[in-house]
């Protein structure tokens, strides 16, 4: 299937530029950003490539349609008018999911019901059949409706793209693999460059560094939800595959990950095996304070966000710490905390900041330079 698609990867608030900036590096075409999603071009075996590489998106989805919907029934006939048999086969199941934001079809479950009656009529009109088997395979509908505007996607992916397939459970707080990625790419660390998270629990921000470093693609260890498509072409996608892992390359930079948790560098040391990049990154075991950091290249570190007094001090005391030991060094840091004092404590401005969600933290992404190109500055 060669027929060009408008394709969007929703990406995390805060991370529109950098995922922009992947698909521009990567030569996918009309890259265009809005809130909470980037859209680009592309028919389903570039979608296949977007889902291998694209480190920072969510997921890969094609827009099927972007139509006013103020009432049901223009919801309903918003939907009945798109081709969804370009894309859906006879026997497709397709599921219906989304969510509504400052509209005034507020009833998310009567939309998803409206929507399947409307995408039912369509394909049982074009296939003729009163009732679809749907015993095919999974054509996930995600719809939002965003000030009465609803947009139609079909899911490309699957599980969303943050699960690469190396993390392990846990119970510590984890940033998501997307995140974490985000952070390096913001640090715009090389991969010839130190790099060392303190704080690594278990190991994603250096497990994405080595990833990144190595020009590995993150989606290669997975499955997506197209590779059963109708249409899809999967000699293409092979190929794709093989290309994606003979680009891998060596790397010079050193990986450094502690914790002050033993289990937490166990799980750490795991992940980075499963991942992969297990030779790659040098884990160990020790209060920030205590561990030696490289001479130059780049803190990039996501804190435990304490809530109560007695921890939001500690965790100043580790913030101005890490001011100092950056400040003596070619060190730049990138840091994620809800903490709006985190510049305070550091002892100087970020050179970048960006608001950005943590799950559902609000948080801001700093940025610090190395001292070194602050004093050129
Ligand atoms: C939010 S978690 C980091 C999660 C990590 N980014 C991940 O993806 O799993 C914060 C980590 O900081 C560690 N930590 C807290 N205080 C520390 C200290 N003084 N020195 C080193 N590590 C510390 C905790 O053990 C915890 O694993």
């Amino acid at each position: 299937m060669s027929e060009q698609l408008r394709l969007s990867a929703p990406v995390v608030m805060g991370v529109e530029g950098l995922c922009a900036d992947e698909l521009r590096r990567a030569g996918f075409a009309d890259v265009t950003a809005e809130d909470g999603r980037v859209f680009f071009a592309g028919d389903l075996t570039e979608a296949a490539r977007a889902n291998l590489w694209l480190r920072t998106a969510e997921r890969v989805q094609i827009l099927l349609g972007r139509f006013p919907a103020g009432s049901f029934e223009e919801l309903f006939e918003g939907v009945r008018a798109l081709p969804l048999e370009a894309l859906i086969p006879a026997d497709g199941a397709f599921p219906v999911k989304g969510h509504s934001v400052k509209s005034r079809l507020v009833s998310v479950p009567d939309c998803q019901r409206i929507i399947k009656k409307a995408a039912a009529v369509r394909l049982g009109g074009v296939y003729g059949r009163n009732e679809l088997p749907e015993t095919g395979a999974r054509y996930q509908l995600h719809f939002t409706l965003i000030r009465d505007v609803c947009s139609l996607y079909l899911d490309t992916s699957g599980e969303p793209l943050h699960k690469r397939g190396y993390r392990a459970e846990s119970t510590l707080a984890p940033i998501s693999e997307t995140l974490a990625a985000a952070m390096v790419m913001m640090s715009r660390r090389r991969g010839d460059r130190p790099m060392i998270d303190p704080m690594c629990g278990s190991g994603t921000i250096a497990v994405e560094a080595a990833l990144m470093a190595g020009n590995r693609a993150p989606g290669l260890a997975r499955r997506f939800a197209l590779e059963r498509f109708a249409g899809f072409d999967r000699a293409a996608f092979a190929r794709l595959k093989t290309e994606a892992r003979e680009s891998e390359t060596a790397f010079e930079g050193e990986i450094f990950a502690s914790d002050v948790d033993p289990e937490a560098a166990e799980l750490a040391r795991s992940n980075a095996e499963k991942a992969g990049v297990g030779d790659r990154i040098l884990v160990s075991v020790g209060d920030l304070r205590q561990v030696r950091y490289p001479d130059s290249g780049v803190v990039i570190t996501n804190p435990p966000y304490g809530e109560r007094i007695g921890d939001r001090d500690e965790s100043r005391r580790l913030f101005a710490f890490l001011g100092r030991v950056t400040a003596a060094r070619e060190l730049g840091a990138v840091i994620i905390s809800p903490d709006t004092e985190l510049e305070k404590a550091f002892g100087r401005k970020a050179d970048k900041k960006r608001k950005i969600y943590n799950g559902m933290i609000r948080c801001d992404l700093y940025c610090f330079r190395p001292n070194r190109l602050l004093k050129k500055a």
